[in-house]
């Protein structure tokens, strides 16, 4: 028996497509709607070869209200992940982060105060949070690091707290403050906190879910603003150094794309999980450095080394990983693929395919200020 209809905004993209197989699996409906944004999906005439074909798709943008009433019709659940993704591009093109990210959200809350569904599940971010959660020496917790320009000139990039004494990073759980550092957090932020005030105020049960670093089959490469073990993977297929920022030794939760759609149906099916956000990262920490030559371990090219530029990125946090106990006791959510596992899984899915790519050049168009330290401002590869 159908379990019900779930409307999935930008299904046709790199989670949305995965949570689309999840849901198929278990006996829901699909209908997605999506606008097959160009720098995602290139300049096609319809939806990916690895979209599943029992989903209905409609290609069409979730900004116009009568697309989302119609679209709404006979849905019983509705996940919404459609959203312009860069971080460094949300810096320069702010009203397209705000409209589609905010607006677009708020569109879709007008359509289901009219037309209330079972279950809304948002898409949020890590990047909400900004530096991740700090701990002292003797124990103590810091929620709003940050460091200064200065100090990243000079190369000092870890964090230490105002007697210059180090501070230790921690997992970061869901109550750490948001400390806001892109036009896209902020509009991450206000996507989760807008389905939940509306899911509040007309009982429509909304859970809000904070994706860290996500990686797996069907990731953008054309994309410049994608994510990092994409944007490693096409370096690499183009036999050409990962280039990292800093030393390399911060810290990240890398998940994969397939806990995080399991993450999603359990989210869309889990009474305990209503009016409330939760993290959804792997539950374990790597350097950028680890990753990037684990992503040429299984790339067969680890030969290639790294390149440390000692450059930074004007607003990048030093370290931000998941503390996932929450999502582990409320939604009964555990990872289930290690790091070695999705990276071969994603090696698999890139055999073969080129990622011909200039964007990922130094010199690009990624116009987030790149600074070299000990120098000046200037632009580099959106690493
Ligand atoms: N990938 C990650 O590491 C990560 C981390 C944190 C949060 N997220 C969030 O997860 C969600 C999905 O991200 P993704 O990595 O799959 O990105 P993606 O770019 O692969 O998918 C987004 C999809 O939305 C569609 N879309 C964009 N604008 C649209 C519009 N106006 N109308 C209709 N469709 C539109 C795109 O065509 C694309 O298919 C996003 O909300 C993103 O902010 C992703």
């Amino acid at each position: 028996m159908m379990k019900g209809r779930v409307l999935i905004t930008g299904g046709a993209g790199f989670i949305g497509s995965h949570v689309t197989d999840e849901l198929l699996n278990s006996g829901y409906a699909v209908r997605i709607i999506d606008n097959l944004n160009p720098q995602v999906h290139g300049p096609v005439k319809g939806p990916p070869d690895y979209l599943n074909p029992e989903a209905e798709f409609i290609r069409k943008d979730i900004r116009n209200i009568d697309t989302l009433r119609k679209a709404l019709e006979d849905v019983t659940h509705v996940c919404h992940l459609a959203a312009e993704v860069g971080v460094g591009q949300s810096m320069y093109e702010i009203e397209k982060y705000t409209e589609v990210n905010t607006l677009a959200t708020a569109t879709l809350l007008q359509a289901l105060v009219e037309r209330p569904v079972e279950k809304l599940v948002v898409a949020s971010s890590l990047s909400i949070y900004g530096e991740g959660l700090y701990q002292s020496r003797s124990g103590e917790f810091y929620t709003q690091t940050q460091r200064t320009p200065d100090q990243c000139r000079k190369g000092r990039w870890e964090i230490d707290d105002l007697n210059g004494d180090p501070l230790f990073p921690v997992p970061t759980p869901e109550q750490k403050e948001p400390s806001l550092s892109s036009v896209y957090a902020l509009t991450k932020y206000d996507q989760e906190q807008m389905a939940l005030i509306i899911g509040r105020t007309y009982q429509i049960p909304v859970t809000a879910l904070r994706f860290f670093n996500t990686y797996g089959p069907r990731q953008a490469l054309s994309n410049p603003h994608t994510g990092v073990l994409a944007i490693f993977s096409s370096r690499l297929l183009n036999d050409k150094p990962p280039l990292i920022f800093e030393d390399g030794r911060q810290k990240r939760d890398f998940v994969s794309v397939h806990d995080v759609a399991r993450a999603c149906r359990l989210a869309l099916e889990s009474p305990t999980a209503d009016d409330q956000v939760f993290n959804i990262g792997s539950g374990s920490a790597f350097t950028i450095l680890e990753v990037a030559e684990a992503v040429g371990r299984v790339l067969g090219k680890d030969h290639i080394v790294p390149e440390i530029t000692d450059r930074y990125r004007a607003g990048d946090i030093r370290h931000c990983f998941a503390d996932i106990s929450l999502a582990e006791n409320r939604l009964n959510y555990t990872p289930q693929v290690s790091l070695e596992q999705g990276l071969e899984s994603l090696a698999l899915w890139l055999d073969g395919r080129t990622a011909d790519n200039p964007r990922f050049s130094p010199g690009g168009p990624c116009r987030q200020p790149v600074v070299q330290k000990g120098g000046a401002f200037g632009s580099g590869p959106p690493v």
